[in-house]
């Protein structure tokens, strides 16, 4: 096998015109707001980190339980607990800030357009954020509560509605919960994301069957972790076909060849979620498994991996 021993790979990538050291970004909802993992995590380390879900105001969330440990996965209902984009900007931001070289997407949802709109507009305010990434698997109010993501003129909408008030570049993160994902994402850059990020979570529900109670109390939850990793793996592939732009992949990673499976099936990037609840320095550990990974491969330029699944 080819190796490049002694030389350092390039892990560097590019999703449009933000640059990447390498292609490891921590997950929305599982890394905070990226300030609580600094004694932990070398945030400058990470190619970036997603902050906790923001809306216009800050939200309580679900009554416990709101966590659920699966076979190989987990199921979640937090219920988009956050600060709001006020307190974001103004105490966490300044700290985020002073991590040298750190790459900090903000994470947005809302419930109509408008929330979106003044959510973004708060956020240009604040300095230091180098992207948006609209969370579109929200109930739309205003058309009956069928979520932005799974209805095509509600995601054109929403994202048509971010890319006129957004100063920055906009990633829309994908619901899996859709029959075509290709559609989605072709909707998604028509309306004029610069990247898309995918997956979210799959909706789920496990039950007690001593109690016969749900696990969580929201009854219907998030599943993710490595049991969706295939799942995953097919939807970056099948929206990697039908667009132009650049893919963010997430669902289940846990090592550095996952980081590579992902690439290989179209992803120029990828975002860790739970493996973070397993272990908090898993972002680290796998950016720096990738390096290795590289040598042991011969793979100089890890960027050139996107795409790159050989057909039978
Ligand atoms: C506890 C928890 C909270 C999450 N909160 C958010 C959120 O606020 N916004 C969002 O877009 N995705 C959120 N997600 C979804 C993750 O960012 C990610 O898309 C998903 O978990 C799949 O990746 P993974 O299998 O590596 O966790 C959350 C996931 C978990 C487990």
């Amino acid at each position: 096998m080819a190796t490049t021993e002694g030389r350092i790979p390039d892990l560097s990538v590019r999703i449009g015109e933000i640059q990447l050291k390498n292609p490891v970004i921590a997950a929305s909802g599982t890394f905070g707001y990226g300030v609580e993992f600094e004694d932990i995590v070398h945030l400058e380390r990470l190619g970036g980190l997603v902050v906790k879900g923001l809306s216009k105001e800050p939200m309580a969330g679900n009554p416990p339980p709101r966590l659920y440990e699966t076979a190989a996965g987990m199921l979640n209902a937090i219920g988009l607990q956050n600060i709001g984009a006020r307190a974001f900007v103004d105490e966490k931001l300044p700290k985020l800030r002073q991590v040298k070289d750190a790459v900090v997407f903000a994470n947005i949802f809302g419930y109509t357009r408008e929330d979106y709109e003044r959510t973004i507009q708060i956020l240009n305010e604040g300095e230091g954020i180098s992207a948006y990434e609209l969370n579109v698997s929200c109930p739309n109010t205003a058309h009956g509560g069928i979520q932005f993501g799974n209805d095509a003129r509600s995601l054109d909408e929403v994202v048509t509605t971010a890319r006129r008030i957004s100063q920055r570049p906009l990633i829309v993160k994908l619901s899996p919960n859709v029959t075509s994902i290709a559609q989605m994402a072709r909707v998604a850059q028509d309306s004029g994301a610069d990247a898309i990020s995918l997956v979210n979570t799959f909706v789920a529900m496990a039950i007690d069957t001593e109690t016969r109670k749900p696990r969580i109390a929201n009854v219907t939850a998030g599943l993710s972790g490595p049991a969706i990793k295939p799942i995953a793996v097919r939807m970056v592939y099948d929206a990697s076909k039908a667009v132009k732009i650049p893919i963010i992949g997430m669902g289940g990673i846990s090592t550095a060849a996952d980081v590579v499976e992902f690439m290989l099936a179209g992803a120029t990037a990828v975002q860790i979620g739970t493996a973070s609840y397993w272990d908090p320095r898993a972002t680290e550990k796998i950016a720096e498994e990738l390096a290795g990974w590289c040598r042991e491969h011969g793979v100089e330029g890890l960027r050139d991996l996107t795409g790159g699944m050989v057909a039978e």
